[in-house]
């Protein structure tokens, strides 16, 4: 082999080496850039405010609005805490014939709306988890023994 190929070879295998350090390079800065992330872009969402945590309901009351978990309070939820906190309804007690005049009274001066078939569900769901629990009475013994006295 003559002097003149060698140098040649070895000129071509250094530009050779060259390229590809330079494409290694090249991919290398691509790749990190593409996976890079500023610390600072990290954001992290608090528990509480992420949308399935709305659904969570603790020893039976939903935790976001402190209404009994059972049927209807959904609709109740849905319907009842659009204008006002849902403590105004939990706080009161009442019977059907007082959840039913309160529904109404907020039909006629507070814009509530026609609650459809929702309205027997709601007033079901409010008399059974939200009846007054004052009687005034107690309420009458039942499944007693008696006995005689002597
Ligand atoms: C369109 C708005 C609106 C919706 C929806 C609504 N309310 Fe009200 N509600 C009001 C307003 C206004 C008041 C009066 C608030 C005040 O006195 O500060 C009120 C008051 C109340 C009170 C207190 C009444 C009193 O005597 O103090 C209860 C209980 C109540 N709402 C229950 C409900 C229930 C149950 C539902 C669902 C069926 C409901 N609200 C849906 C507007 C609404």
């Amino acid at each position: 082999m003559g002097k003149q190929f060698q140098k040649q070879v070895r000129a071509l295998s250094k530009t050779l080496l060259s390229f590809l350090i330079l494409v290694l390079f090249i991919f290398g800065g691509l790749y990190y850039w593409a996976n890079y992330t500023p610390q600072s872009d990290i954001v992290e969402i608090p528990l509480e405010e992420t949308a399935d945590d709305y659904d969570k309901v603790e020893n039976g009351v939903h935790v976001a609005t402190g209404f009994i978990d059972d049927k209807g309070m959904e609709a109740t939820i849905q319907n009842c805490t659009a204008c006002h906190s849902a403590k105004l309804v939990t706080q009161n007690r009442m019977s059907r014939e007082g959840w039913k005049a309160t529904i109404e009274w907020m039909q006629e001066t507070q814009n509530l709306w026609d609650l459809g078939a929702n309205e027997e569900l709601i007033l079901t769901y409010l008399s059974k988890n939200y009846a007054p629990t004052d009687k005034g009475r107690r309420q009458n013994l039942e499944d007693i023994e008696w006995y005689e006295l002597k």
